[in-house]
């Protein structure tokens, strides 16, 4: 990136200058700060690229304190690419249980197997080796090539798209393209410095991009950042022109409309109902168990009595799944119904399978949680 950097943000023409000086000034006092101030994390003693491709993954969607002790169980278990790619799904699911999003341990299973099949069981080493990997994209690949390699490979993430729009003022919407690439040049540019500097015994790109997030995690949080610890303080233009509570901008949600959802898993034989959702509908093709929308005040029972013709049929409250589609705050309540006839379903389509065949169908993302809970 050249030292002068030109970004049309919503129309309006920007010019953004970061000058040598001005990136000297950011990442010196960034990689002091980490050097003082980072945080003791079990994967931060290690730079096994297995090791840190799981914290990673752990990590996309789920906080710290949360991940460290699942890491340290799935270290202990499965302490290398050729463990996991030998392991049982089950077993890899059961040791995720709780972390949730479970096609993260899917794909790195798959992963696991690629990299024993194609890579000669040794984790890629370059970006353009691991990108391709299931479950890895920009941010992740990025993590583990300068994490684990030292590679001056740019990371942009929530915590890094606020340190870096508030440092230079970005007053245009932070989920906008031209702002996200924008950051990921200004990202790509600092790690290249970082590395330039580098002196025998560091590992800056690791450092720098770890700095970048740490800092966004402790200081540059979203409410009531502590600016007076911060190591940018004197360069940050939000912070000059008081607008650190403005920054990023982040475009307002539609108002959300609440449904609530009924539905019912229907078991009888060791098998269960599902039915194909219609072309034409929302999520065409996928399938689900049977559900409807209803008003609030209807008791489950009335649901079940008019639409699957089992009077008395008792339900066990299984699981409430809270789910968004598009403008939707959707709240479907499941109801277990284990018969011991077959139930006569003349009104609804749909096959009776085994556990082991509805998890092989493309379900919603809501109906997969549902199956989750019935599964774990
Ligand atoms: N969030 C994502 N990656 C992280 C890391 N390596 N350390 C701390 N927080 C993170």
């Amino acid at each position: 990136m050249s030292s002068s950097q030109r970004c049309r943000l919503a129309g309006v023409l920007c010019v953004v200058r970061i000058a040598a000086m001005q990136i000297r000034s950011i990442v010196i006092p960034l990689l002091k700060w980490f050097s003082e101030n980072s945080r003791d994390l079990p994967w931060r003693k290690t730079i096994d690229p297995y090791a840190i491709w799981v914290s990673e993954i752990m990590l996309q969607q789920t906080q710290v304190k949360t991940v460290i002790p699942y890491w340290e169980r799935w270290m202990k278990q499965f302490p290398n690419i050729i463990s996991l790619a030998n392991a049982q799904e089950e077993d890899i699911i059961k040791l995720w249980e709780g972390l949730g999003y479970y096609s993260r341990v899917r794909n790195m299973h798959k992963a696991a197997r690629n990299i024993v099949t194609k890579h000669n069981e040794r984790f890629p080493c370059d970006l353009e080796h691991v990108l391709p990997l299931p479950g890895v994209g920009r941010y992740t690949g990025g993590a583990i090539c300068s994490i684990a390699y030292n590679q001056p490979e740019p990371i942009v993430d929530g915590n890094v798209i606020r340190v870096l729009t508030r440092l230079l003022g970005i007053e245009e919407s932070s989920k906008s393209k031209s702002v996200i690439d924008f950051l990921w040049s200004v990202a790509d540019d600092l790690v290249k410095h970082a590395i330039s500097l580098q002196k025998p015994m560091q590992r800056n790109a690791s450092s720098f991009n770890q700095a970048m997030m740490e800092l966004g995690a402790l200081v540059c949080i979203p409410k009531n950042p502590l600016c007076n610890h911060c190591p940018l303080k004197e360069r940050c233009i939000a912070r000059k022109e008081k607008k650190v509570e403005m920054i990023p901008v982040v475009p307002k949600r539609a108002s959300l409309t609440k449904r609530r959802f009924v539905g019912f898993v229907i078991c009888w034989r060791n098998k269960m109902f599902v039915s194909r959702r219609p072309n034409s509908v929302v999520n065409a093709g996928f399938w689900e168990f049977p559900n409807w929308e209803v008003a609030t005040k209807v008791e489950a029972v009335t649901i079940a009595e008019a639409n699957l013709s089992l009077s008395q049929a008792e339900l066990k409250p299984l699981c409430v799944i809270n789910h968004s589609i598009t403008r939707y705050r959707n709240r479907l309540e499941i109801f277990l119904i284990k018969a011991s006839r077959k139930p006569h379903l003349a009104n609804l389509s749909g096959k009776w399978l085994s556990e082991s065949e509805v998890k092989e169908l493309p379900l919603t993302s809501a109906h997969r949680k549902v199956l989750n809970k019935l599964i774990f």
